[in-house]
């Protein structure tokens, strides 16, 4: 996820950028940069490495006089946080400059053929590609450059385009990745969010997919893919500056926890594609190396160690390798067995934590090979560990992870299909079909965000209770301790999270009237033991909410608990990932509901880089 914004007035174009884009740096800060025609009609950009007083500092080195400009906060998805990689991206004849925000996903087939057209690359990045094609595609008219380009590219962008031969205008274009355009007496803009814009105007107009904007100082036009005008309603805003940095979400965790079916979608962008083998850039592994793996250690902390544990079962179902996973601050004190052609997997949302780096580093120094499943490019974990998979959930502002869990889970099934295919462990038809629910995944996490008010009126029922119980079986418990967790971090409601056949070896002595359970079966082969360990609860007492997959049609759930949720059908590998949705959403009603600040909670930190 990274921060666009654009300008064209009569203002001063670099301060004003500035600004927004300071605005934006939720949106990602680990680079930045600005574009601004000066009075000489040229294009001078300037960007960098770090955060927007690093640019600053350098604009102050370098003068950016002019008032027509755009300017980019970029998250890391392709390439590391360098100046090079920074945002606007040029073509190599300096004549087109974009900020875009979003994945390329068929940028390697585009930088091919490019190349095959004498086009120079510089950049690691995914961006690189849209100058270059603009350009190629550039005669005169540069809506029509960036139409015909945007024909050609496979994914979701953001995008502000400002060509040397045009300095009259910026032309803006979205698809998947949001786009607002804001007008006003002293200019026009665009920005990835209303955020960056409430100073200067509450006038806005919402891009929807497919539509471009030409924004000149005093006119704006939309128009569609096929060059016809589009008319469009302004929209006044009325939020505060606060609630436009949340899109109108009360909290990041709500906004994080809907932003959830877009992070899936980023994640399995071009990595899972339907008809086509399941890619892994920067694995760094040959299928020889991985045919050679005897054992997988996982290890993390917090969230994390609960992807991995679901990660274990993926593993050892798809590759039929051996999986153990471990807590990160346990795993160096236990003298763990490393034996030769170990595969050790860490998992970390900030790449930082301290624990899973010193986990990381005794794996290595007892011989395993490396692989570090992160959300942040060029943490520390990317720079020790031999392997690194991005997840591309964008930043993750609340410290209830929540976004970044469902995103390690699609990393470790996308590992495990790829492992799969090196070794023939799976038929090549399981596969497909396992990617193909994959790729709806999206769509049905939508569908349980849809479902909200079961959990609403469900936490309005039980948010002053004291204790709540989480149980599940198989994958479901270790789902369960998922939602356990995200309950007792955010509303400070004592939780437990127990396997459905352990509660009667001890726990089940703490079942009462009123008791609240949580119960989790939505794995068909498990579903009938799990019906039997609710019943073992609600017969002394305790209110049950249930979660399971499909629909009530089929009457087995009648009376089983005290209120159902369901999720849509899918491989019980998968269902972790919806099955989640509705405990984060639900620990989040509680927590609101009890006052807590949800996205500090008392006592906790983003990052831990302490042991
Ligand atoms: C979860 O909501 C917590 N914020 C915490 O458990 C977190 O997952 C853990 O500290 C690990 O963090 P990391 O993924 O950045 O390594």
């Amino acid at each position: 996820m990274c921060g666009v914004v654009g300008y064209i007035g009569s203002r001063q174009a670099a301060p004003t950028l500035l600004d927004g884009l300071k605005r934006l740096e939720y949106r990602g800060y680990d680079s930045a940069g600005l574009t601004i025609f000066n009075e000489e009609q040229e294009m001078r950009t300037v960007k960098c490495k770090g955060r927007i007083g690093a640019l600053e500092e350098k604009i102050a080195d370098h003068p950016l006089s002019g008032t027509i400009g755009i300017g980019h906060t970029r998250w890391a998805t392709h390439g590391e946080p360098s100046d090079i990689n920074s945002h606007p991206h040029t073509s190599p004849s300096g004549r087109i400059s974009v900020v875009h925000n979003g994945i390329i996903e068929n940028y390697q087939h585009l930088k091919a053929y490019l190349i095959s057209k004498g086009y120079v690359f510089y950049t690691e990045t995914d961006t690189e590609v849209i100058p270059h094609l603009i350009d190629f595609y550039y005669h005169g008219d540069l809506a029509e450059a960036v139409t015909q380009a945007a024909s050609k590219m496979e994914g979701s962008y953001a995008l502000g385009v400002m060509a040397r031969e045009e300095p009259d205008k910026i032309v803006a274009l979205r698809k998947d990745s949001p786009l607002v355009a804001g007008v006003s007496a002293e200019g026009n803009f665009i920005a990835s969010d209303v955020s960056a814009l409430l100073p200067y105007t509450r006038t806005v107009y919402y891009l929807h997919d497919n539509e471009l904007a030409v924004i000149g100082a005093s006119s704006i036009r939309f128009l569609s893919m096929e060059g016809e005008s589009v008319a469009k309603e302004p929209v006044t805003i009325t939020w505060s500056v606060d609630a436009a940095e949340k899109s109108g979400y009360e909290h990041f965790m709500l906004k994080e926890i809907h932003e959830q079916p877009k992070a899936i979608r980023d994640t399995l962008a071009s990595r899972i594609m339907p008809g086509q083998p399941v890619a892994i850039e920067q694995i760094n592994m040959s299928p020889e190396d991985i045919r050679a793996i005897q054992k997988i250690f996982i290890v993390a902390c917090g969230t994390a160690y609960h992807a991995g544990v679901v990660g274990k079962t993926i593993l050892e179902k798809m590759t039929g390798i051996p999986v153990e996973t471990d807590i990160a601050s346990e795993f160096r004190y236990r003298g763990p067995i490393i034996q030769e052609n170990a595969l050790l997997i860490v998992i970390s949302q900030s790449g930082e934590t301290a624990d899973t780096l010193a986990a990381l580093r005794e794996g290595r120094k007892k011989g395993a090979r490396t692989l570090a499943i992160t959300n942040v490019m060029g943490s520390s974990v990317t720079r020790e560990a031999d392997s690194v998979f991005y997840t591309w959930a964008g930043p993750e502002i609340a410290v209830a992870s929540t976004k970044a869990y469902v995103t390690q889970i699609i990393a470790l099934l996308t590992i495990g299909l790829y492992f799969a295919q090196c070794k023939e462990s799976m038929a090549s038809e399981e596969i497909e079909r396992i990617k193909s629910e994959m790729l709806l995944l999206p769509g049905k996490a939508e569908a349980v965000l849809a479902q909200k008010e079961t959990l609403q009126k469900f936490a309005a029922e039980t948010f002053n209770h004291r204790d709540m119980f989480y149980l599940g079986r198989g994958l479901d418990y270790a789902v369960a301790m998922e939602g356990s967790l995200k309950l007792k971090e955010i509303s400070y409601i004592h939780t437990e999270s127990y396997a459905g056949g352990e509660l009667k070896h001890g726990t089940i002595a703490l079942i009462e009237k009123g008791t609240v359970v949580i119960a989790l079966a939505t794995q068909k082969a498990l579903r009938e033991k799990m019906i039997s360990n609710i019943k073992e609860v609600t017969t002394r007492g305790a209110n049950v909410l249930g979660f399971t997959m499909g629909n009530a049609e089929s009457g087995v759930w009648d009376g089983v608990a005290n209120a159902m949720f369901y999720i849509p059908a899918t491989e019980d590998l998968l269902a972790p990932i919806l099955a989640v949705i509705p405990l984060q959403l639900f620990s989040y009603y509680v927590a609101v509901l009890r006052g807590c600040d949800v996205d500090r909670p008392r006592n906790l930190a983003k990052s831990v880089t302490v042991e």
